[in-house]
């Protein structure tokens, strides 16, 4: 049985789709949340109260995770309300679908730093408390682009995710001891707000490819990175969890 009781996660990018749901199941598992949004102010308070619905504390806090002095006054704010960081979630991403002569230089920075360098920073600055306390749990969300490459979206997404996915691996080497985990999850092509603009023929022709024969839901990836967040992972680090409706069988 998962359980939380006494634990604090804190959550990037949940405001909205994967790190929505995380917080959701987590405050259900009992455990107080912290959640970060970047401009959905409306989205957070509405997740935040209903994590706050099971009795336990849950706040908000607006941070961007591309700058670096937004992510340590937020981890500094977590840390005075909560007294601790058990559990870091890094959920927050964004993805583009650009065709590879149209991709600029600003669409590859931009893409790098809020995938790729805002997950590091994230991980790097909340390491720290998790050091002091001698343990913790980091679960990344990385994407099956991230393996194989992307068939909707752009290679500098694709590219951002095989960075977290490895960034992961080093840092659980890294980690070990101070006996923080650190791994991620790969999702395939999960129904959210993301994918929601993604045109429909390109969406359809991908669930077609799908074992399952469908699109994945946030609840699902949230149920594997409780898994990895919680006491019954203990011995698994560095690993990358495939959430994708069977995606690799062939
Ligand atoms: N959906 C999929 O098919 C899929 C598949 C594989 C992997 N993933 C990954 O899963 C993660 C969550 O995706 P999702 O589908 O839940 O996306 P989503 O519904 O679009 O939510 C994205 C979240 O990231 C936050 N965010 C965006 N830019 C940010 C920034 N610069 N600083 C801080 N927060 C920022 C957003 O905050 P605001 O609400 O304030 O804008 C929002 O909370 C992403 O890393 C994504 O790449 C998604």
């Amino acid at each position: 049985m998962i359980n939380f009781h006494g634990k604090t996660a804190l959550i990037t990018g949940g405001s909205r789709g994967i790190g929505r749901a995380c917080a959701l199941l987590l405050a259900r598992f009992g455990c107080q949340v912290a959640i970060t949004y970047q401009s959905n102010e409306a989205a957070a308070a509405e997740v935040i109260k209903s994590s706050g619905q099971h009795g336990l504390a849950a706040k908000a806090y607006r941070c961007d995770v591309t700058k670096l002095d937004e992510i340590s006054s937020m981890a500094q704010s977590v840390v005075k309300d909560f007294g601790r960081i058990d559990v870091l979630i890094n959920s927050a991403g964004i993805s583009q679908i650009v065709a590879v002569p149209d991709l600029t230089e600003e669409d590859w920075d931009h893409m790098m730093s809020v995938n790729l360098k805002g997950t590091f920073f994230c991980c790097q600055e909340i390491l720290k408390q998790m050091q002091i306390q001698k343990g913790g749990r980091i679960v990344n969300v990385a994407s099956t682009a991230g393996q194989v490459g992307g068939f909707i979206v752009g290679v500098n997404y694709s590219a951002s995710k095989a960075g977290v996915i490895c960034l992961t691996k080093s840092l659980a080497k890294y980690a070990l001891p101070s006996g923080v985990t650190v791994n991620c999850v790969a999702p395939g092509l999960i129904d959210t707000e993301m994918t929601s603009s993604y045109p429909r023929e390109r969406v359809s022709s991908l669930v077609a490819s799908i074992p399952m024969g469908r699109m994945g839901s946030a609840d699902e990836v949230a149920n594997g990175i409780a898994f990895l967040a919680s006491d019954a992972a203990s011995y698994i680090t560095g690993t990358t969890l495939y959430i994708n409706g069977g995606t690799y069988l062939g």
